[in-house]
């Protein structure tokens, strides 16, 4: 099956907001999970940036689990980052540790210049460049910068997407089931990622496919 892009912002109120009330619990565990794996018992600390952070469900994960980390989240949709930052209003624990910028990638709004670990959560697949993903790793990163990077793969056909958006949203609002569809048709194989990291020198991090559905990059940058 060919991709079919999908918007690149989630910038509309409805869908923003549906989002951030979605129960994504299932794959926020399996970003932790999956960061404590390949970096492990690592004493995280520094800045953190996380690329198309939405409404900040794993900027707030990761903050409140290493507290000695500072996260910056950007997203290109205002009405995420409003989301984003209304919880912040409400985070006991981690609300000082986490920061919201509104820009769309490529951006020169990132404050700092190199990141101590830079992570993405479903941000892939909504690129229509993906490259930009890539350069704005390779430009905020130096040695030792840990990257993850977890996305959705394209399944190899349309009813394979359908079977897996009833499989795992179908109690969702029927707007979360679309625009998960939508993202499962949007989403890049294995072949292409691949691809993508060769053309961007990128061949410090590797990739894995972690579940039936999800894709990890990672890697600590040597250079
Ligand atoms: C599926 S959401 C993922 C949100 C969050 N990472 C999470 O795991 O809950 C993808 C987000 O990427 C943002 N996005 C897409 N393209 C972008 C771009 N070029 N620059 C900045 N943000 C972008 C969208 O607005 C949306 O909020």
């Amino acid at each position: 099956m060919q991709r079919i892009v999908e918007p690149e912002l989630m910038d509309d109120k409805a869908q923003a907001e549906a989002y951030a009330n979605a129960d994504f619990e299932q794959a926020e565990k399996l970003f932790l999970s999956t960061f404590q794996l390949y970096f492990p018992c690592q004493k995280i600390k520094g800045h953190m940036l996380d690329l198309g952070c939405g409404p900040g469900n794993i900027s707030f994960q990761l903050a409140n689990y290493f507290p000695n980390i500072n996260v910056t989240g950007i997203d290109g949709s205002v009405e995420m980052i409003k989301l984003a930052n209304e919880r912040k209003k409400i985070e006991l624990n981690s609300s000082d540790q986490v920061n919201f910028i509104t820009s769309v990638l490529p951006s020169s709004a990132i404050p700092q210049k190199i990141y101590t670990s830079i992570v993405s959560n479903s941000l892939l697949h909504h690129l229509h460049h993906p490259e930009i993903l890539w350069t704005t790793i390779k430009q905020y990163s130096s040695s030792n910068t840990k990257i993850l990077i977890i996305d959705l793969f394209r399944p190899p056909c349309k009813e394979d997407a359908l079977a897996i958006v009833n499989q795992y949203a179908a109690n969702e609002p029927e707007v979360l089931q679309h625009d998960f569809y939508n993202s499962l048709l949007a989403a890049f194989t294995a072949k292409e990622i691949e691809q993508q990291l060769l053309n961007a020198g990128l061949t410090d991090l590797e990739m894995k496919t972690i579940s039936d559905r999800h894709i990890a990059i990672f890697g600590i940058k040597t250079r």
